[in-house]
């Protein structure tokens, strides 16, 4: 029941030339408006209807499938790809091939419209992407919108960063019940740079730093994109189309920093960090320390972000010297959970010499050090994010600098981004495998019935030792198995 995607691929290179005509062209770019038949047109994206006649239809499913069209939609306050959505009410996926082995962006789009014919207090189903658990018990919305009302019912958006080397993207969407169904609005499949995710970064815990390595291979959910001191940038302004949200809300202590806002250009060079890992809207806006009155500050700046407990975290922050009057004026330390992450940052250097050039560094963090130290709360835990002065902080001069702040959780030992379930679990318990579970014992209860007739008809004979030794030798779990046993043995004996 694979889906082939054959003639999509070109279908789709034409559109993409026509629509990005800057930077970077991944290789592999599919944009999903499911449940429409018409195509839908994003910010100059275009996103294709999966129930267009003309195309390739790109899902398959075990159970019914439904398009559903949003009833009284708001008109024109939201994207055209949430007004339309697939249910389903089994077990479904979506393939999408992908030529090259590498990251893959998934982001699958969520909202859950008001319509006559579904109930979306029904939603409820697990996602997963090549075999990782990406989504369990998702309802559509977060789990603390317990209202509906229309700020809590908006879109929701998840991404994802997937290792693919199998040559294909594969998504899942399981009811957690029968009386539930999952549903989706839009996908996109998009092939990351290839310097978007390094393979090593630098863990960070209470007894210090160490190499962290094999980043590329876990699958990551972004929780956070934060633009430091600037504006809120959507897909429309960034290079990878991603969404970066201001950063005030998650500041500690904001009366030390002051917001900087640069007007120059900023110089993406050979070897640092690219436009497509933060773009230029991230990089020219900061908050910055700086020296007070001739002496150099003694303040850190805080940033605070709620996570849950139990899982890795990729954390990379974002630097741009767009601050400083010179060269080789700033040095400071990072500290990430308070833990000391990196001593004496000398920007310049690290920027080869070059104002206003961009540079990122990655983090790892494991929540559960940082879930003891902060609270005993087990089911929410807080990242902090500190810059502050070093001890080569010099006077007169700018004494710590972040542009920009990226969270992403990493899949647990189970393979899992949302909960201690492995893929294969959820499979297992999916509607259409009871199914099949229930169309076996009733096999496994006819070979028993057939059995005992059996039997009755050898007792009526006078011969009830072959029953007996059968029976002891029977496992009492396996039903079918020892259904299978006592018909075959009987077989042989008759
Ligand atoms: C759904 O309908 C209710 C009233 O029927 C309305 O108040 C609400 O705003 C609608 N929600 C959306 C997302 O359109
Ligand atoms: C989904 O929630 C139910 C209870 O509401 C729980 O029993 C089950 O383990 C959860 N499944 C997953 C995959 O998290
Ligand atoms: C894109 O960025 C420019 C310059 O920062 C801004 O004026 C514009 O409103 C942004 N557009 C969108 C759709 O965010
Ligand atoms: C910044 O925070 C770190 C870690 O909490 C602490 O060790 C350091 O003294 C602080 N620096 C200043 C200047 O407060
Ligand atoms: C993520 O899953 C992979 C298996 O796909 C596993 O090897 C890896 O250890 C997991 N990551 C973590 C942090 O447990």
């Amino acid at each position: 029941m694979a889906i082939r995607i054959g003639g999509f691929l070109l279908l789709f290179s034409a559109f993409f030339a026509f629509s990005v005509a800057i930077s970077f062209s991944p290789a592999d770019e599919y944009l999903v408006d499911c449940g429409s038949v018409v195509d839908s047109t994003v910010d100059n994206r275009r996103f294709i209807g999966d129930d267009s006649p003309s195309n390739v239809i790109l899902f398959s499913s075990e159970g019914s499938i439904i398009t559903l069209q949003s009833e009284n939609p708001a008109p024109n306050l939201l994207p055209q790809i949430y007004k339309t959505a697939r249910v389903f009410t089994r077990q479904a996926k979506y393939e999408f091939n992908v030529a090259d082995k590498g990251t893959l962006m998934v982001r699958l789009h969520f909202h859950r419209f008001n319509s006559s014919r579904i109930d979306f207090s029904d939603a409820q189903f697990h996602v997963t992407v090549n075999g990782y658990v990406v989504l369990s018990n998702f309802s559509g919305h977060d789990d603390d919108d317990d209202d509906d009302s229309p700020a809590s019912s908006g879109p929701r958006v998840r991404e994802f960063l997937i290792w693919v080397d199998v040559g294909k993207v594969v998504i899942r969407f399981v009811p957690s019940k029968d009386s539930n169904f999952a549903f989706v609005n839009a996908i996109e499949v998009i092939s990351a740079p290839k310097d978007l995710i390094a393979d090593v970064a630098t863990s960070v815990s209470n007894d210090g730093t160490e190499q962290f390595s094999g980043l590329v291979r876990q699958a990551l959910e972004v929780v956070y994109r934060v633009n430091v001191g600037g504006k809120k940038v959507t897909p429309f302004n960034d290079t990878l189309w991603r969404t970066w949200v201001p950063d005030e809300t998650f500041l500690k202590v904001a009366d030390a920093s002051q917001k900087v806002y640069f007007s120059g250009r900023i110089k993406y060079r050979l070897g640092g960090a690219t436009r497509e890992v933060g773009p230029d809207n991230v990089y020219n806006t900061a908050r910055v320390v700086k020296s007070n009155s001739g002496s150099v500050s003694r303040v850190n700046m805080t940033w605070e972000l709620p996570v849950s407990s139990g899982y890795k975290y990729l954390i990379r922050l974002h630097f741009c010297d767009i601050a400083s009057m010179s060269i080789g004026m700033l040095y400071f330390n990072i500290y990430i959970n308070g833990n000391l992450a990196y001593q004496d940052l000398d920007i310049s250097d690290a920027t080869n010499y070059v104002l206003a050039s961009p540079y990122y560094i990655d983090f790892v963090v494991d929540d559960e050090s940082s879930a003891s130290s902060s609270s005993s709360s087990s089911s929410s835990g807080l990242i902090s994010v500190s810059v502050g002065p070093s001890s080569k902080s010099v006077e007169h001069a700018v004494d710590a600098i972040l542009n920009g702040i990226e969270i992403m959780k990493m899949n647990n030992t189970m393979g899992s981004l949302d909960g201690f379930v492995s893929t294969e679990m959820i499979l297992n318990r999916c509607p259409n495998r009871r199914n099949l579970s229930l169309f076996m014992s009733m096999v496994a209860f006819m070979c028993i019935l057939l059995s005992v007739y059996i039997v009755i008809q050898r007792r009526k004979a006078k011969d009830g030792f072959g029953w007996l030794r059968l029976s002891d030798n029977a496992p009492e779990d396996n039903n079918s198995k020892t259904a299978d046993r006592v018909g075959s043995e009987f077989a042989v004996k008759l």
